[in-house]
């Protein structure tokens, strides 16, 4: 894996950019429809290694999932209960979604699983999703006292039993898993968040025709007899992707960028609420449904920045942009203090040490607490190129070639690890080049 040299960008990045599918929702349309029994087709599904990872395992349980093009595919389940036992050990490659979404899924079964994931997935925390998953009666075994990959569901010979659960930490995935089981559960099942997380599974499942409860912040499903598959669905562009392109514009000097087909869900568009707040040009033209999905085109100029706080009530709305909004930060004129970020510490990799590692050797004006970072803005006429390490992790990857668009250039070492959410970021970024 050879590094990749990214140059300092110097008039600007001016042009039109469609943002590819959306990760979160790429994957729950593969794994809900797979529990339908008519077929669904999907557009705009986001062809990465992660969301290819959940078409890897639903077809293993015996769903039918056929590509039409890369981005285009039809999936045709055998109703919702009528997955069936793998022959072979279930990989989820780098994906937690993957794996804690389907540990909900197939807690409940009458068949063995076993999980398995690349190097990263074994040391991220699964016994979030195994404690409710065992409240509710699951067995599952997994190694670290029961919160490492790989992880073994035993079925059990009752039927899983609904549960009130009070989720420490708001995360979508957790209460993906927990409504996933609810699904097969005996009475209802009530996930209960400190702060609303990205709700794509609740969108999803109504469309499926599933009636859930909803009170405060607590989200309540009962167990159902079939899911009435719908017969499209459009994947929105994935904000997430959208968000190195909304920093790379805003910071980088004679920029104007249209990014279009941005899903705008708001529990994933903290990042444009922070962007606003520095001062940054951003203007939401053309807004529309995408299935149960809202998207816009946004327009993105140039702008002078300044320093910002944010912490806890926003971070499940904006967890994913946490590096790329560090190199805004970092641009912006004065100080920007993060906190409640401690989730970072469980990504792909430990996002605070590798942004504090990584983003300082271009600029030294990060410090990194335990839950949060400190970043003092300077201009890119102080930056000095580097040599710097994505850990493998995709995020990191794309926000140092941020960074050396932005700065004074960078040399990325692992830079091929953006195929996990944006295999075509390179190819964009070298077609906006001047
Ligand atoms: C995701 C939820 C978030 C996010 C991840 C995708 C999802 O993780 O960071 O990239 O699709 O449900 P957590 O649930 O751990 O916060």
């Amino acid at each position: 894996m050879a590094n990749k040299i990214i140059e300092k960008i110097s008039h600007g990045l001016q042009g039109e950019l469609i943002i590819p599918g959306d990760k979160s929702v790429s994957h729950r349309s593969v794994m809900f429809a797979a529990l339908g029994d008519t077929p669904v087709h999907i557009t705009n599904f986001l062809p990465s290694a992660d969301c290819l990872s959940t078409a890897g395992v639903m077809k293993a349980l015996g769903a039918q999932v056929d590509f039409l093009g890369p981005t285009e595919l039809i999936v045709k389940g055998n109703g919702l209960h009528g997955l069936k036992e793998p022959a072979t050990v279930l990989d989820a490659g780098n994906s937690g979604t993957t794996l804690r979404l389907m540990m909900g899924m197939l807690a409940p079964q009458k068949f063995v699983s076993v999980f398995t994931g690349d190097s990263s997935l074994h040391k991220r925390p699964m016994g979030r999703v195994i404690k409710p998953l065992s409240m509710m009666g699951a067995n599952i075994v997994g190694r670290a006292e029961n919160t490492r990959l790989p992880i073994t569901i035993v079925p059990t010979a009752k039927a899983l039993e609904g549960i009130t659960y009070d989720m420490p930490v708001a995360s979508a995935q957790v209460k993906s898993a927990i409504l996933l089981a609810g699904l097969f559960a005996n009475g209802t099942t009530t996930v209960v968040e400190p702060y609303t997380s990205r709700n794509h599974t609740e969108l999803m499942l109504e469309s499926f025709g599933v009636k859930l409860g909803y009170q405060g912040t607590a989200i309540s499903i009962e167990a159902q007899d079939k899911l009435s598959a719908p017969e499209e669905i459009l994947v929105p562009g994935d904000i997430s992707s959208a968000a190195f392109w909304l920093v790379a514009a805003s910071v980088i000097p004679h920029s104007e960028l249209l990014l279009k087909n941005v899903g705008i869900n708001p529990t994933r568009t903290g990042i444009l609420d922070v962007l606003q707040a520095m001062g940054a040009d951003i203007t939401l033209q053309n807004q529309r449904s995408s299935g149960s999905e809202p998207v816009a085109d946004i327009l993105v100029r140039s702008s002078k920045l300044h320093g910002t706080s944010f912490g806890a009530d926003i971070m499940p709305r904006l967890i994913d942009e946490i590096p790329v909004l560090t190199v805004a930060a970092m641009l912006a004129e004065g100080k920007t203090v993060i906190t409640g970020a401690g989730e970072l510490r469980v990504k792909e990799t430990d996002r605070i040490q590798a942004i504090s590692d990584q983003f300082n050797k271009l600029c030294p004006c990060i410090d990194a607490t335990e839950d949060g970072l400190i970043i003092q803005g300077t201009s890119p006429e102080k930056w000095q190129q580097g040599t710097c390490f994505s850990y493998d992790d995709h995020r990191i990857a794309m926000t140092l070639a941020v960074a050396g668009m932005a700065g004074q250039g960078v040399e990325i070492e692992n830079p091929d690890c953006i195929d996990i959410s944006y295999p075509s970021f390179y190819e964009e970024m070298h077609r906006l080049y001047k």
